[in-house]
């Protein structure tokens, strides 16, 4: 089993500002970096079968220089796809992505603790997503992308990984039944990423209760982009929900022995949330200028 850590996402151009490298290279505060965007589809592959990898050779370098994991983030989604168009048939797309993943993990192996494979390919409801790989291969696309991984870099741990599975609900349902058939058939499923984008005072309460039926598959979970988010301006009220909460979701995974890290995506003034959902944001245990919120004192309060 492995020891639980906390970590962070990161990109290259957060690289360039020294006190938030300082922070993030504090191993005491992360024992884990996840490249935000360099080792997507658009980043590594951005013209079919030429492969770039600097930019993800210098988050390696950081993190590796400090004695942190990495999480490679992500092999097959449907964003960031260049290839999205689609206009292949089977086993032309089949050639692809296989090409694309052994290319990718080859090249990292043996340094890449974790890699997402398999990206966002549920809709809520727990149907499949339209995605040019479902669309063109069906249901046979998850097995393959993982066998690939598997035979790239058997040291990998190899993660299916989704947002709105924290709770119960139908698509948690889908993510379960989906790893159970993919075990059964013997595909090389280690691990389910919660991805947990959540809201501050709307954190599911069935969060341990669904981690621990994953776990009963015989996998692990890890929290893979972990924020609590809250509508600006940040008041005492928020912030003070915004520490429960954080307390509740360390809680939940300390009580689920398989669930093996906590990772938060782009800290401080680099979040990826305003841009998504405007207004919203300040859904990490430090503000924008580094400091410590109530939420940092919750979960290190869970952690003891
Ligand atoms: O690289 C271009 C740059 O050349 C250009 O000047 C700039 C102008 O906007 O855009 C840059 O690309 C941006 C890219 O991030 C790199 O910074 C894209 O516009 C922007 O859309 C992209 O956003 C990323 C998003 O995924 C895309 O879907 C976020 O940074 C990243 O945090 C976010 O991460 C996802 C996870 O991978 C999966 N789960 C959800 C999460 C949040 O959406």
């Amino acid at each position: 089993m492995e020891k639980l850590y906390f970590g962070s996402a990161t990109d290259n151009p957060e690289l360039t500002d020294a006190q938030y490298c300082t922070l993030l290279s504090n191993t005491k505060e992360f024992g884990q970096i996840t490249p935000g965007n360099s080792m997507k589809w658009d980043a590594t592959e951005g013209t079919r079968n030429t492969f770039t990898f600097a930019k993800d050779e210098a988050i390696l370098a950081l993190a590796e220089r400090n004695g942190q994991k990495v999480r490679g983030h992500t092999l097959v989604w449907h964003s960031q796809l260049p290839i999205s168009n689609g206009g292949f048939d089977n086993a032309t797309l089949i050639s692809i992505m296989e090409n694309h993943i052994t290319e990718v993990v080859k090249k990292w192996k043996g340094r890449i603790l974790h890699w997402d494979v398999l990206n966002e390919i549920f809709n809520e409801d727990g149907t499949w997503r339209s995605s040019v790989f479902y669309n063109t291969i069906g249901e046979a696309f998850p097995g393959i992308a993982f066998r690939a991984a598997r035979a790239a870099d058997p040291s990998a741990k190899l993660y299916i990984n989704d947002y709105n599975i924290d709770g119960t609900g139908a698509k948690s349902t889908a993510m379960y039944n989906l790893v159970k058939k993919l075990l059964a058939e013997g595909v090389p499923v280690d691990g389910i990423g919660v991805q947990a984008h959540l809201i501050v005072g709307n954190v599911p309460s069935t969060m341990q209760n669904n981690w621990a039926r994953f776990a009963s598959l015989g996998v692990d979970i890890a929290i893979t982009e972990l924020g609590i988010r809250m509508t600006f301006p940040a008041d005492a009220a928020g912030l003070s929900q915004q520490a429960d909460d954080y307390k509740n979701v360390a809680t939940a995974c300390i009580n689920v022995p398989r669930c093996i890290g906590i990772s938060r995506f782009h800290p401080y003034k680099y979040s990826w949330i305003p841009a998504i959902f405007p207004g919203q944001g300040a859904a990490l245990p430090w503000d924008e200028d580094m400091v410590v919120k109530p939420a940092y004192a919750a979960i290190a309060g869970a952690l003891t």
